[in-house]
């Protein structure tokens, strides 16, 4: 009869192992990358790589939440992404809708925030109305903050906060001499968010593709051959533990 005990034992063991991760990141940012090859590889069209992508986004955020990551901030189309033929620009530009039609009730269970970065109003209104809904529905939420990254181009971020700021010392909101690194923060559409922790890029390429120029001056990167569908509980647990390993320095000793 007692033999039956330490097989319970062992399962308990191991779901406690699973969530004593100390010292999470604050922020995680992540460039969502290699649908397309996903999909090919299965002999299927890019978007499908999409739609499971997708998919994957809402089991990361849950992970996000269960390892106490406070911001997630996922790269979903840059600005560069205009380039590609007009039917992948219109499928990636009706996800966001399709994810929170399909999730928004179970963001809301999870008390997760939802906003974006990105030059919002040029988005196709389809889009935007469902973000727009999905923002407000989330307003009051003060768990997990879920940052979509849409129509993001670092370079324009950092333009527009230029123009901004150059119109605000005109009118005498400021002088040149008062402003400083935190003045200029407030100018990006990050304003009120700390920098990135932790950047995680997928599918094998190691380069930023015009994202948070600025804000990842000091962030720890980490990078995995995975592709974005594949991406999973374990590899990000994985980051997450790596991330706690490094020493961040910031210039000192
Ligand atoms: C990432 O996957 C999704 C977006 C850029 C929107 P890709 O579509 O870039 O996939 P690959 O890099 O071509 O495999
Ligand atoms: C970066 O991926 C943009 C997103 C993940 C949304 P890309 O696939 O567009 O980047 P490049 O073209 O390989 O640099
Ligand atoms: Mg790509």
């Amino acid at each position: 009869m007692s033999m039956k005990l330490p097989f319970f034992r062992k399962k308990r063991a191991a779901a406690i192992e699973d969530i004593t991760l100390e010292n999470p990141p604050n922020h995680v940012a992540i460039i969502m990358d290699g649908n397309g090859r996903w999909a090919k590889k299965r002999g299927l069209p890019r978007i499908a790589g999409h739609k499971e992508g997708m998919d994957v986004v809402k089991n990361i955020v849950t992970v996000a939440n269960k390892y106490n990551v406070k911001i997630l901030t996922l790269y979903a189309f840059s600005t560069e992404n205009w380039k590609r033929p007009k039917a992948e620009v219109d499928f990636l530009l009706r996800l966001p809708k399709e994810f929170l039609h399909v999730y928004l009730p179970e963001m809301m269970e999870n008390n997760v925030r939802i906003e974006t970065i990105g030059e919002f109003d040029v988005l196709p209104n389809h889009t935007k109305a469902a973000i727009q809904y999905a923002k407000e529905k989330t307003s009051n939420n003060d768990g997990l903050l879920l940052n979509f990254a849409l129509n993001y181009g670092s370079r324009f971020e950092i333009l527009r906060a230029i123009k901004q700021m150059m119109t605000d010392i005109d009118e005498s909101k400021f002088s040149v001499d008062e402003l400083d690194e935190q003045l200029f923060s407030n100018y990006l559409y990050t304003n009120g968010l700390t920098d990135p922790d932790l950047l995680i890029r997928t599918s094998g390429e190691q380069r930023l593709s015009n994202f948070l120029l600025w804000q990842l001056a000091y962030t720890e990167f980490w990078f995995t051959d995975v592709l974005w569908p594949d991406f999973n509980e374990e590899i990000f647990r994985q980051s997450l533990l790596d991330y706690q390993q490094r020493k961040r320095r910031y210039g000192g000793i």
